[in-house]
This record gives structure tokens, C-alpha cells and sequence, in this order.
């Protein structure tokens, strides 16, 4: 019999590579390819990239020169290598990577993630495949579905996309040229995954979209459904007793999907809303489309209908034209708001987007010295929030084991880590734990008496759904 090929695919950037890696792993698996968690022993290296900043796309050819020597190595004992770059960065430098690497065998684009077989047995043919095109045939059609270990291998919190790609055009960001315009998934496609994915022990799912809550994908009924009515849907699928979604543009925030936040107990009083910056100016330089105040009116909506939500965002500082006061309406609008957490970056001007060609480019110390205020802020803010949180009980869903012996580790409902000590047929299961002690990004606790409590079900919930 032949032995089976190895796969390892390293994933840089969002969740959604990570979403993507699987949807690889599964589509290889009929191809005779197992992965495997060490690049050395593979026959088959993808590494699945990121465009979004520039460190992101550097970090890819010095990992490049690393899997070149492994190759290498691996030549001298006989034993073929091949190396595959897909993601954003295979998108938008295409065949420019394999003249910067001429180790890399095969380049591929994340609408074309369902042709990787063809496209590995036309790089074993003639030397090297490239296919960055964007094809008019939905890869979803096309991906496979993955098989139950596959599933139970990967844990009981786990990804869908059902949305990809951006309209938006924010001046900064890459996604609309590396992700191609906005696509949804029909609906009837998402619950097949989402129910075998329960079938297999998956607990809680978390949709994914670049622009997630602009989902209009086709309802059963033919007619286009919001995300608000999808997460109703999928909230019936026995087995999924969380749920949530994740990026959402502040523009898109329908009422029906704020109503969801009040309505639905699957839907974990988590979100994450990038807002970018607290002026004006910027936000209008950015083409985000709102203001500061249309931000923080979507935040009291929200609030209104869940008053403990969790938020988090994304930030850029530094870019082109940011004044010092300018900058400081960022800072105000991080206390304002009070964010459970963010991400911060100094911005990148990106080849080919309208800010890379702005004037008035941020100088790199003042980008630094700008990042490590915002980042004390949001800390701070951090801090706070679990600080709120000791000596309540909250739910927590137990994801993997812990540092140390006897030490799980799980997410609460607002997505921290929490760290317990329980017995490990807790791992998969939902508990309440009293939260005993906090730091600024974990919280610790112990279980509450019952030690697998399970979240009631609700009594029925809204809308009828097909
Ligand atoms: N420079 C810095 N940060 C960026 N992001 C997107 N594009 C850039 C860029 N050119 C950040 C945004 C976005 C997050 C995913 O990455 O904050 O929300
Ligand atoms: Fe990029 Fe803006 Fe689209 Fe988000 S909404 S993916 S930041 S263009």
C-alpha cells in the first residue's frame, strides 16, 4: 500500500486562513494527504499567507527561506518537498513570489483553494503551477467537507465562512483587491456544514466574513436572508449552544442583528467592531463611511439590547495627515467606549491602495510612540473589564488542557481565556466557573458545584425560520 502523503499547512493572519488551512487539509485528504504538525516530515508545505500589513507579508519570505532549506535537506536524503504559497500574499504578488523564491513550486489564490489538486499535479509536471484568477465558479461548490476525525481533531469551537470578500474599499486595506468582492454562502450550505459539524461534537461556531454582517446570502426561500435571520437558523441546530460572528463593519449593524443580541442566548455577548480611529477627518480619509458619533450611536444600540456585550476592536494609528489631536480623539473614544479589548497597528501603506499615494505619510517614530499610548489606553480598558468580572460565575466552554497538570483552559462568554482546575472530561463541555482572580488577559476560577452545568435551552425562539 502506498504511504500516506504529508501536508503541513502554516497559517499566517485572520481566521479565515485558519478556516481556509482545513478547507485545504480536506480537500487534499482524497488525494491520499494527511497532515501532519511538524513541517519537517512533510511532503506537501503550504504555507498560507497574509497581505493586510507588511511585516505580515516579510515574516512569509523569511519562513520561505526556512522551508527552502528544509527542502533542501530533505533532497539530500532522497525525499521531494514541494512548497506551496497560498493566501493574500499569493494573490497579490503571484508569479513575483516564485522569482523572489524560486523554491516555491505552486502559487494559489484564495478563490482557487478547490483546483489545488490540478494544480499539484501540474507543478509535478511541468515544474511550476501559478492560478491567482478569480473564478466565476463559487470554490465553495467545489471544497470538500470534512470527514469526522478531521472535525473531532480540530476541537469543539470551530469557523465557517459564510461571507468573503469587501465592497468597502477602505483606503489602507488590501482585502478588496487580495479577497476579490463581496460573496455569500447560501444559506442551506452553511447549515449542512454547521449540522455536520455538530454531528461530529463541535459546541460553538463562529461565523466568519471579512464584512460578515453585510451577509445577504439565499435563503431556502430564494429570497436573500440577513445574518440576523442565518444566526437564527443555525442557533436551532441541536448540538451549537454558542454562537458568534465576526468582522462586522459598524455601517452595516442592522437593527434585526442588534435585536439578535437581546433575543438569541446562543449569541455570546462578544463582538468585535474595528472602528479604526476617533476622528472625523481620518474616519472620512478612510472612506470608513461614519463618523465618531455614528460609531458610538451603534455601541448605545447595542448596549441598549445587551448590556453586558463584550466589545472589542481594531485600531490603525498614524495615518497619512493624523494630527497629534486628531490622534487624541482615538484615545478619548477608547475610554468613551470602554472596549473589552483591541488590536492596534501603526499603518502600512499597502501597494496599490489609495493611501499608500497620500501625502503627508506618518513618520515611523511617530507611528511607535502614537501605538504604545493606544495600546496603554486599551489595556487600561482592558484591565477593567476583568475586573467587572470577578466573583461572578460565568460560562465557560473548555477548550484544551491547561499549563499546568490538572489545568483546563476555555473561553467565557466574553471570549477571555479562563483557567481552571477540572477534571479532563470536562474538555468540551460548558461549566459554570466563579471567577476567582484576574489579569489583564486571563481570567482564573474554579468550578461551580455542579460540574457540568448545561446552558438551559431557551423556551422558542424568535421567527420562524425554514
Ligand atoms: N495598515 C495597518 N493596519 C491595517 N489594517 C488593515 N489594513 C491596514 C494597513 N494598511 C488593520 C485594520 C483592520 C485589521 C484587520 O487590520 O485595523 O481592521
Ligand atoms: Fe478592509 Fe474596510 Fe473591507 Fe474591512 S471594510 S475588509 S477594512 S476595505
Amino acid at each position: 500500500m502506498e504511504a500516506a502523503k504529508k501536508l503541513y499547512v502554516k497559517s499566517f493572519g485572520c481566521q479565515m486562513n485558519v478556516y481556509d488551512a482545513q478547507r485545504m487539509a480536506d480537500t487534499l485528504a482524497p488525494e491520499g494527504y494527511v497532515e501532519t504538525a511538524s513541517a519537517e516530515d512533510a511532503d506537501l508545505v503550504i504555507l498560507n499567507t497574509c497581505h493586510i500589513r507588511e511585516k505580515a507579508a516579510e515574516k512569509v519570505y523569511s519562513e520561505l527561506g526556512r522551508v527552502r532549506r528544509m527542502r533542501d535537506a530533505a533532497a539530500a536524503a532522497g525525499r521531494r518537498v514541494t512548497i506551496a504559497v497560498a493566501g493574500c500574499v499569493a494573490q497579490a504578488e503571484g508569479e513575483e513570489i516564485i522569482r523572489r523564491a524560486p523554491a516555491v513550486d505552486l502559487v494559489v489564490g484564495p478563490q482557487s483553494y478547490h483546483r489545488l489538486p490540478d494544480l499539484l499535479a501540474r507543478a509535478a509536471r511541468d515544474g511550476k503551477a501559478v492560478d491567482t484568477e478569480f473564478p466565476i465558479d463559487d470554490k465553495f461548490n467545489h471544497l470538500a467537507a470534512p470527514e469526522r476525525a478531521a472535525i473531532r481533531s480540530r476541537g469543539v469551537s470551530a469557523f465557517v465562512t459564510v461571507q468573503e470578500g469587501c465592497d468597502k474599499f477602505c483606503t489602507f486595506c488590501v482585502v478588496p483587491y487580495t479577497r476579490g468582492a463581496e460573496i455569500s454562502r447560501p444559506v442551506d450550505k452553511i447549515i449542512a456544514e454547521v449540522a455536520r459539524l455538530a454531528d461530529a461534537g463541535v459546541r460553538e461556531v463562529s461565523l466568519l466574513g471579512q464584512n460578515v454582517n453585510a451577509y445577504h446570502g439565499e435563503g431556502p426561500d430564494g429570497h436573500p436572508w440577513s445574518l440576523a435571520r442565518l444566526l437564527e437558523r443555525v442557533a436551532k441546530l441541536s448540538g451549537i449552544d454558542r454562537l458568534r460572528y465576526t468582522t462586522s463593519h459598524p455601517r452595516d449593524m442592522a437593527d434585526d442583528l442588534v435585536a439578535a443580541h437581546r433575543d438569541l442566548p446562543q449569541l455570546m455577548p462578544q463582538l468585535h467592531l474595528p472602528v479604526q480611529s476617533g476622528s472625523d477627518r481620518v474616519l472620512a480619509a478612510m472612506n470608513r463611511r461614519h463618523s465618531r458619533a455614528d460609531y458610538i450611536a451603534v455601541v448605545d444600540r447595542l448596549r441598549a439590547a445587551r448590556p453586558d456585550l463584550a466589545l472589542t476592536s481594531d485600531f490603525i494609528v498614524g495615518f497619512p495627515g493624523e494630527s497629534e489631536a486628531e490622534f487624541g480623539d482615538t484615545l478619548r473614544l477608547v475610554d468613551d467606549v470602554g472596549f473589552s479589548g483591541a488590536f492596534s497597528f501603526k499603518y502600512s501603506p499597502r501597494p496599490g491602495t489609495p493611501g499608500a499615494e497620500m501625502d503627508d505619510q506618518i513618520c515611523d517614530a511617530v507611528k511607535s510612540e502614537r501605538l504604545q499610548r493606544l495600546q496603554e489606553a486599551i489595556d487600561r480598558n482592558q484591565a477593567a473589564f476583568n475586573r467587572r468580572c470577578l466573583g461572578r460565575t460565568v460560562d465557560v466552554l473548555f477548550e484544551r488542557a491547561g499549563r499546568h497538570p490538572g489545568q483546563l483552559v476555555g473561553r467565557s462568554p466574553y471570549l477571555q481565556p479562563v483557567q481552571v482546575m477540572a477534571p479532563s472530561s470536562s474538555l468540551g463541555q460548558i461549566a459554570a466557573v466563579v471567577v476567582t482572580e484576574v489579569s489583564s488577559n486571563s481570567l482564573f476560577g474554579v468550578l461551580a458545584q455542579k460540574s457540568d452545568h448545561q446552558p438551559t435551552q431557551p423556551p422558542a425562539l424568535l421567527g420562524a425560520g425554514a
